[in-house]
């Protein structure tokens, strides 16, 4: 499909931009089930971010699959595309010189691999939102375990539709109870710890 078409490199390219933001462009990316906290604690991150002047951008899973991903359902196939379009866009913006924070279930390690695949080395920060599947289905914010347990919805994330747990995230949220603040304050610590941002 990319017979005949030739790659141009840019005069202005991601360390200049990087550089003039002075920031370390990244992907943050945030992967659990539905319900685990990831959309919560994406945007206090990225207010956080924000508020100390970092150039942001938040990809978000319901919001994407308004747009971008409007065309796609929740069966394995429409998922993997689903991931391939973010990752792809994710690359654009860190190409941008941005910080990315994504929100996605993501629940297939093969696409994950696919995104950190497309960046240069530590760039993708893999952070596994690992809240249990009880406390989730217990907050059901949407209803959506209700559904999925009575049939209304098919192929669910951990009810009828699996979720590959990360193996070596770079950063691993085990459940507290604690407010979402706490633990978007405990994930800031920990990538700006480790060196990501
Ligand atoms: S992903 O698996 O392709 O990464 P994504 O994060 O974009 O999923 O979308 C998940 C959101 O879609 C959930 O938070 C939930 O609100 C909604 N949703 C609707 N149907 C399903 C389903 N069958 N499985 C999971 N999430 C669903």
């Amino acid at each position: 499909m990319t017979n005949n078409i030739v790659w141009h490199e840019h005069a202005v390219d991601k360390n200049a931009r990087a550089n003039a933001l002075n920031q370390k462009p990244a992907v943050i990316w945030l992967t659990g089930l539905s319900g685990s906290g990831k959309s919560t604690i994406a945007n206090l991150l990225e207010k956080k971010l924000f508020s100390e002047s970092k150039k942001t951008y938040l990809l978000d899973g319901d919001n994407v699959r308004h747009g971008l991903c409007g065309d796609l359902g929740f069966d394995d196939k429409d998922r993997v595309e689903n991931i391939r379009r973010i990752s792809e866009v994710a690359k654009l913006f860190v190409d941008s010189g941005s910080i990315v924070i994504t929100a996605f279930i993501s629940p297939f390690q093969a696409d994950r691999a696919y995104c950190r695949s497309l960046l240069d080395a530590g760039e993708f920060v893999e952070v596994f939102v690992d809240t249990p599947i009880e406390v989730c289905e217990k907050r059901d914010p949407k209803g959506l375990y209700k559904k999925a347990r009575s049939g209304d919805i098919k192929h669910f994330t951990g009810i009828d539709s699996v979720y590959e747990t990360p193996t070596t995230p770079e950063v691993h949220l085990t459940y507290i109870e604690e407010s979402a603040e706490q633990t978007a304050e405990r994930l800031f610590k920990l990538i700006s710890e480790k060196g990501f941002i």
